[in-house]
């Protein structure tokens, strides 16, 4: 039986990190029929007996191949318990009962565990809610450094984050830049729109950013049940009067309302409406309200865009009170207190949060000058996701040839 890592020597973990060493200083039952570790600096971590020998390395735990589990849940003996624990280098080691079966858990696994690293938000960087005063400008680094260095990359990934926006300039003006960025994060995402799409004033537009007409803050595909977590936007020309572009961070919008207007909070978080993107041949539809703040573990998620808007989801006698709150929320986010205007030049690009910060541009004149724009959307798994595996590759002390072989067959 395989349970130990055939590279590292060191009892295998469920995942693809790497862990430091971080030997246990001591261990005790629990009556509960688990075990508490405990760490020289007095760090502890309470080891449920059924999460423990979910993880054991070896059948019925940890399969080496894969490091995923390969337990039937239906197999699981609920009566399990931890009849021996002690430390071993550091490890700790388990006998498990009725089962009989000793296993030996890496104690810097433990550790991570311990200090809540396993978290989904844990190795993000945490949100810096910002007004106009605060951040004039989206946060800006430079593109071609973006395209060659992963240290830069996550630099950016990381203001992108902390602040929901941040941009790249001197990048390339060719069509194909914002695919090239997009990829250095992760999958795009694919709509009818086409994987990257164009932003142009169209003699025949399916949607009213093709148009020369302001564009209020809004978010994108509030039409779909999830709409797209990131966007990147990309300026190839830019030679006409006015359009600048604008953003908003919805959560300074939210602690404003919650302060000051709860009621049209209140209304903007419940209150339904239908959106929807139609045209010859696609029917988008979805129901949510215009600010979703889900079960409180993910962030809020705005659905603002009038053009396709369609119906109040909601009965007769609530209508009017949601017309008025929507109309307090563009009030506020087109204010100058929470919105930023800057000018989009050719090689610049904006990434931006499409949950939390409103966008939007000003109106242009059409007639003298060209304005053409290329887009493409990720969605936040993407982004995240690429922000861990930097981090762990950037500080690992892990020869990176090591951390990058294990990366393709990990598919989870
Ligand atoms: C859009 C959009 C911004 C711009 O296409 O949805 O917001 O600057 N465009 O044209
Ligand atoms: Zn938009």
């Amino acid at each position: 039986m395989v349970t130990t890592d055939p590279v590292m020597h060191q009892p295998l973990t469920p995942d693809y990190y790497h862990y430091e060493w971080a030997p246990i200083d001591s261990v005790y039952r629990s009556s509960d029929g688990g075990a508490v570790v405990t760490w020289r600096d007095g760090e502890q971590l309470k080891c449920h007996p059924l999460w423990l020998r979910e993880n054991a390395p070896g059948p019925g735990g940890i399969d080496p191949r894969s490091k995923e589990n390969d337990l039937n849940i239906v197999d699981l003996d609920l009566e399990t318990r931890v009849g021996k624990a002690f430390v071993e280098n550091g490890a700790l080691v388990v006998h498990f009962e009725p089962e009989g079966r000793r296993a030996s858990f890496h104690p810097g696994w433990l550790r991570h565990v311990a200090e809540g690293e396993h978290r989904p938000f844990a190795l993000l960087p945490e949100p810096q809610v910002w007004r106009a005063a605060e951040l004039t400008e989206p946060p800006t680094h430079d593109g071609p450094s973006v395209l060659a260095s992963d240290e830069a990359l996550a630099d950016w990934l990381d203001d992108l984050l902390r602040y929901g926006l941040a941009r790249l300039i001197n990048l390339p003006i060719g069509q194909e830049t914002v695919e090239l960025v997009g990829r250095r994060i992760g999958v795009l995402r694919d709509s009818n729109f086409g994987v990257t799409w164009h932003v142009t004033v169209d003699i025949d537009p399916n949607s009213t950013a093709n148009t020369n007409v302001e564009l209020p803050a809004h978010s994108d595909l509030p039409s779909r049940e999830t709409p797209p977590g990131f966007q990147l936007l990309h300026c190839q020309e830019n030679t006409v009067s006015g359009g600048r572009s604008t953003m908003t961070d919805g959560l300074a919008v939210v602690n404003h309302l919650e302060l000051n207007e709860p009621d049209v909070l209140e209304l903007l978080t419940s209150r339904e409406w239908t959106f929807f993107n139609r045209d010859d041949s696609q029917d988008h539809r979805w129901t949510g309200p215009i600010i979703d703040k889900g079960d409180g573990r993910v962030p809020w998620t705005f659905r603002a865009f009038h053009p396709v808007r369609g119906f109040p989801a909601m009965p007769e006698e609530e209508i009017t009170g949601a017309y008025f709150a929507m109309q307090r929320l563009g009030y506020v986010a087109n204010s100058d207190e929470f919105q930023i205007r800057y000018q989009f030049a050719p090689g610049d690009l904006v990434a931006f949060d499409n949950h939390r910060v409103l966008h939007g541009r000003e109106s242009f004149d059409a007639t003298a000058g060209v304005r053409r724009l290329r887009g493409t959307y990720l969605d936040s798994d993407e982004v995240y996701s690429r922000v861990r595996v930097l981090r762990r590759h950037l500080t690992s002390t892990i020869p990176s040839e090591m951390l990058l072989t294990t990366e393709e067959d990990n598919n989870a």
